[in-house]
């Protein structure tokens, strides 16, 4: 059974929380990213968070230690629950991230392998299994794997064992079903199959049961 997470890439107030409403009910979560934090300001956080749900921020940090603490003070003062961080800057890039997450009662998610055809360069393999263990070792909350390699995200659930959460994008638009990862994750990431839908809170409640 995993969860249900919408990534709310969509842009302005007012778009962001036509979805939200109609999504009501129906999420586990709501991950915003620079699309929507970009058009909108942070202020977008306080909002969303009216819908009573965990907000993640996507900003998929890749920075110096002093600048990821910095950036999750920003992250966590604004209402955020959780951030999403890349691990190929090093293991003290990232538990600058893990640290700030949690000393202000948040969870860190670390990117190991990506969903999209590119990942393949360098966001996969051998490569994402080391930043899986270091993920680890970090003391991070949990990691995302792709939906879109249900094999691969396998292979790194062995890899963190099942202590920590995994959350998988590239359901929908990117061309995976839930059924194809739901039994290695903690939670689905959806974007666009919902917020471009014609009927955004349908579309949520037909994943959500999917995912069970
Ligand atoms: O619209 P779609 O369902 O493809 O959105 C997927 C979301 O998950 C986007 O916000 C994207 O940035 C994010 N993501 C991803 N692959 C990763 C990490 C995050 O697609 N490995």
């Amino acid at each position: 059974m995993a969860e249900l997470l919408l990534a709310l890439d969509v842009k302005g107030r007012e778009e962001a929380a036509r979805v939200a409403l109609a999504c009501e009910g129906e999420l586990d979560a709501i991950k915003i990213g620079y699309p929507l934090v970009l058009s909108t300001g942070l202020g977008i956080v306080k909002e969303l968070a009216k819908a009573n749900i965990p907000i993640i921020a996507d900003f998929k940090v890749a920075d110096i230690p002093n600048t990821n603490a910095l950036i999750c003070e920003e992250v966590f003062a604004a209402g955020c629950s959780g951030i999403i961080t890349h691990a190929f800057c090093g293991s003290d890039s990232l538990l600058a991230i893990v640290d700030g997450a949690h000393d202000h009662g948040g969870s860190a998610f670390v990117v190991c392998e990506m969903s999209h055809p590119g990942a393949l360069d360098f966001l996969s393999g051998a490569n994402a299994e080391r930043m899986a263990k270091m993920a680890k070792e970090s003391g991070a909350d949990g990691i995302i794997a792709p939906a879109t390699r249900p094999d691969r995200t396998a292979v790194l659930r062995s890899v963190i064992g099942g202590s920590m959460k995994i959350y998988s994008p590239g359901v929908g638009a990117q061309g995976a079903q839930p059924e194809d990862v739901k039994k290695y994750v903690d939670g689905i990431i959806v974007g666009r199959a919902i917020y471009e839908s014609a009927d955004p809170g349908k579309a949520a409640h037909e994943f959500r049961v999917r995912a069970l």
